[in-house]
């Protein structure tokens, strides 16, 4: 077992590259399952997801090759449908992409119930809706997602309950080899929803809207392999802007869409940090205190749930009070008491957090989910002191390279060892 160590407090300076998309890549490679032919993936981030899920693939039969750190060919030919191994199925979220991957190309789907990080409540019902709207009569039996339809999936009408990134890839996925028309309403408009449609178009689909809360599909009768880029990781980039304000730096973010992190950005500005932009690149630094800010997490283009844990950080910093509302899922504020642990001022009621600001000392911390184990690296990063941050694995599982990343900037940030005994002990 590992943690990281942090000697906090000195300001982050210079220039932070950023990877492809978590949140794009894993259903851009689950999405390989379609085609038949050797997909080139590029722009890959190196994270424990990506890994699993080419686990995944290849012990479904796909061939995998790696062609350098961040490209992989993938050959989905041999693939075994209902063959994806259930201990791996089970730790990551994005593993549910291939059930719409398996309807589309099979016509009937077996995969272990998903696992990811824990919200509270994740229900799939939106997903079922949808397949079964396609045709497959889809549900969840003994722990897996079963489905089959009678004689392939059919075009149809499909108007979701609510916004869900999942079900709207997920349908996106079963449909475009479907015979007929879909038309999914109410759709996720996520960078990484329209990033799919493009990938699967490349491969012969026939995909308009995506970006937009209407996708319509006009099914194909099979897709071919290409060659497809992944788009930059908004998320990555929104917590290294915020890591950089947190410290009082002046980081400059390259290798980003800045559109895609307008909402950050506002909220930045908001707070009276200066942000500057260019064609692929954003800036941020700031003089004097921080102004306190009122953020609701909402689907794209709202103040994304993903970025929620690493704004409260400045929200611990800045002079006065703000509110921070969590409008996506159940629970994401598990990661409360490990700020409290830190001397956060903070009270939660319902779904709201209210910061009263004033500062955060130096402690030991875990991470209790991903972006909440990135919101506790930056709230070492911008306190005096030594932060110890346990249960790394989950940050691992989305940020590529983040210490290197980080001490290239400035940070004094490092990964060690835990001794077993150690690691008992603090299991206890
Ligand atoms: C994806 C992302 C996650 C991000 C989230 C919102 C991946 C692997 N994960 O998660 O990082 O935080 O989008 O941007 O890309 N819901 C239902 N029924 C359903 C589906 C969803 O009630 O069938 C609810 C969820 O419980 C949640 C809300 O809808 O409250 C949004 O969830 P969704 O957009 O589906 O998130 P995920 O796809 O799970």
């Amino acid at each position: 077992m590992e943690k990281i160590v942090i000697y906090g407090g000195r300001p982050l300076k210079g220039n932070i590259a950023i990877s492809g998309m978590k949140n794009a890549a894993l259903p851009i490679l689950m999405g390989c399952v379609l085609v038949q032919d050797e997909c080139i993936i590029e722009n890959l981030p190196e994270i424990h997801d990506v890994t699993v899920s080419l686990e995944i693939l290849t012990a479904m039969g796909a061939k995998v090759r790696m062609l350098g750190k961040n490209s992989v060919a993938i050959d989905a030919t041999g693939v075994r449908c209902g063959s994806a191994p259930l201990d791996l199925v089970n730790t990551i979220r994005a593993s549910y992409y291939l059930m719409g991957a398996e309807l589309g190309r099979f016509g009937r789907t077996r995969v272990g119930y998903p696992g990811g990080c824990d919200f509270g409540v994740r229900p799939i019902d939106q997903h079922l809706k949808g397949f079964k709207a396609l045709g497959a009569n889809a549900d969840i039996v003994g722990g897996y997602v079963e489905g089959e339809s009678d004689g392939g999936l059919k075009g149809s009408h499909i108007f979701f309950d609510l916004v869900s990134v999942g079900a709207t890839i997920n349908v996106m996925l079963a449909a475009c080899m479907a015979e007929g028309s879909t038309e999914i309403e109410n759709a996720a408009k996520e960078p990484h929803i329209v990033d799919l449609a493009n990938f699967l178009n490349a491969c012969g689909a026939d995909i308009k809207g995506a970006g937009t809360d209407t996708i319509r599909i006009n099914g194909v009768t099979e897709l071919h392999g290409c060659t497809y880029t992944i788009i930059p990781d908004m998320i990555e980039a929104g917590t290294y802007m915020i890591a950089g304000v947190a410290t009082e730096g002046d980081l400059t973010i390259t290798d980003v869409i800045p559109k895609h992190l307008d909402c950050v950005s506002a909220k930045l500005r908001e707070m009276g940090v200066t942000v500057e932009e260019g064609d692929d690149w954003v800036r941020v630094y700031h003089e004097g205190q921080l102004r306190p800010t009122n953020v609701k997490t909402l689907p794209y283009p709202g103040y994304p749930t993903d970025m929620q844990p690493q704004i409260s950080i400045l929200m611990c910093l800045a002079n006065g009070t703000s509110t921070l509302k969590e409008s996506v899922f159940d629970n994401r504020f598990r990661y409360i008491d490990e700020l409290q642990r830190m001397g956060a001022k903070v009270n939660v009621v319902g779904k709201t957090a209210v910061f009263e600001g004033g500062g955060l000392s130096a402690a030991n911390v875990r991470a209790v989910d991903l972006r909440a184990g990135a919101a506790m690296v930056i709230a070492g990063l911008a306190v005096e002191g030594k932060t110890e941050i346990d249960n790394i694995r989950l940050i691992e599982r989305g940020y590529d390279h983040i210490i290197e990343k980080l001490q290239a900037v400035g940070a004094d940030i490092a990964k060690v060892e835990i001794k077993e005994s150690d690691a008992m002990k603090q299991a206890k």
